[in-house]
């Protein structure tokens, strides 16, 4: 016979990462603030939010170069919380590639293996199959300064995992790159660590590359987290206002939800649901407006364009509908882009729209 107690799943045993309340100080500012997140095996978990909330910080914490003012690390179930980087099982990529100057790239990725004390053989098997990984094999005898920035990132990639670590971090690993290569090297990164399946924390204040990447996001905001989530979560069911401008286009219309559940705004948007009451803000995203003539949701409202800026194929529009500014991405027949001042008749799609209780308010 077994009691609950004995049949409770050890949580702990599935997560290879593990923060438990975890906090950094630096005298009086609060770097991280009772950080707690579990990374299953193969898991690319992302660090997402604007520069100063704490990512970086996060990051090193789990690296070993950041000591945390309180709170435990384990990696594989050990407390690693004050064990020196080199003994975590941890892989680490830099903004700033960090290759070293005057070594080879085959010398950079053995530089781990021979610390290691590994044999020439071994060592030069596992450089050859890091660099077929990175699909670079024929540069192993270039020195760094001779490679391109992407090249160089995927070198800084190939010595990171040829010590086939537990825990790949990357911080903010491809933000020297130009727009084009950055969108093709996370394709690739994704790629590489399917191959490999190594559990992977990533830190970006990109959105895009966070919702690409991600199986999670970790949301955070001023050292706390703010929400976790699958992209989809976090893009689509946002449960504040900070998460929803800070991933994706939004616009955010301010109200109060009344006894009965329903939101209404002062510019009379209205929305029928079974929120708590109390002041709340209505979070419309681009695609939740249409032009009403497309013969799309609810009851047409008069709008006036105040923005109109156009990125090839779909305009972003900037629209006022009764004092209130919302935004709309759309595709319009060629010439007929919008200008500031024209009048459009557009419809909300209602049954979309999230509705969050307004932070620090009596409810
Ligand atoms: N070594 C340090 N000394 C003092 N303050 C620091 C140090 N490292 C980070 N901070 C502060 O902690 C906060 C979080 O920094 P960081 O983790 O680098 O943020 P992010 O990576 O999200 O931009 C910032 O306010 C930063 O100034
Ligand atoms: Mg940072």
């Amino acid at each position: 016979m077994s009691s609950n107690l004995e049949n409770r799943p050890d949580d702990a045993g599935d997560y290879v990462v593990e923060l438990q309340s975890v906090s950094r100080h630096y005298g009086d500012t609060i770097a991280v603030a009772n950080v707690s997140l579990g990374m299953t095996r193969g898991e690319l978990v992302c660090l997402l939010g604007p520069s100063g909330c704490g990512k970086t910080t996060t990051l090193r914490m789990v690296a070993g170069f950041v000591e945390p003012t309180s709170g435990t690390v384990r990696i594989n179930n050990m407390d690693m919380t004050h064990l020196p980087p080199y003994r975590r099982d941890t892989g680490m990529v830099f903004q700033s590639y960090a290759l070293f100057p005057h070594m080879t790239v085959a010398e950079n990725i053995a530089f781990g293996l021979e610390n290691l004390k590994w044999n020439r053989a071994d060592r030069d098997k596992r450089v050859s199959e890091m660099l077929t990984l990175v699909e670079l094999p024929h540069l192993a005898e270039r020195l760094p300064a001779q490679l391109s920035g992407g090249q160089q990132q995927r070198i800084a990639l190939a010595r990171a995992l040829a010590m086939r670590p537990a825990v790949l971090l990357l911080d903010e690993p491809f933000s020297n790159l130009d727009a084009q290569l950055r969108v093709r090297m996370r394709e690739e990164l994704r790629e590489v660590i399917r191959g490999v399946d190594v559990t992977t924390l990533f830190v970006t204040h990109d959105q895009e590359e966070a919702l690409t990447m991600s199986d999670r996001i970790v949301v955070m905001n001023a050292g706390r987290i703010e929400q976790i989530g699958s992209p989809g979560d976090i893009y689509e069911s946002p449960e504040s206002t900070f998460v929803a401008k800070f991933i994706g286009w939004c616009a955010v219309v301010e109200g109060t939800v009344d006894s009965t559940g329903n939101f209404m705004s002062k510019s009379g948007i209205n929305l029928s649901g079974s929120w708590q009451p109390g002041s709340a803000s209505a979070i419309v995203r681009p695609e939740q407006v249409r032009i009403s003539s497309e013969g799309a949701f609810g009851t047409p409202a008069q709008a006036r364009v105040v923005e109109s800026h156009y990125y090839g194929g779909a305009t972003r529009v900037i629209l006022e509908v009764n004092g209130e500014h919302l935004m709309m991405h759309e595709r319009f027949p060629f010439g007929r882009h919008p200008k500031p001042g024209e009048a459009l008749s557009i419809t909300l799609n209602t049954s979309e729209i999230r509705v969050v209780p307004t932070p620090g308010t009596p409810r």
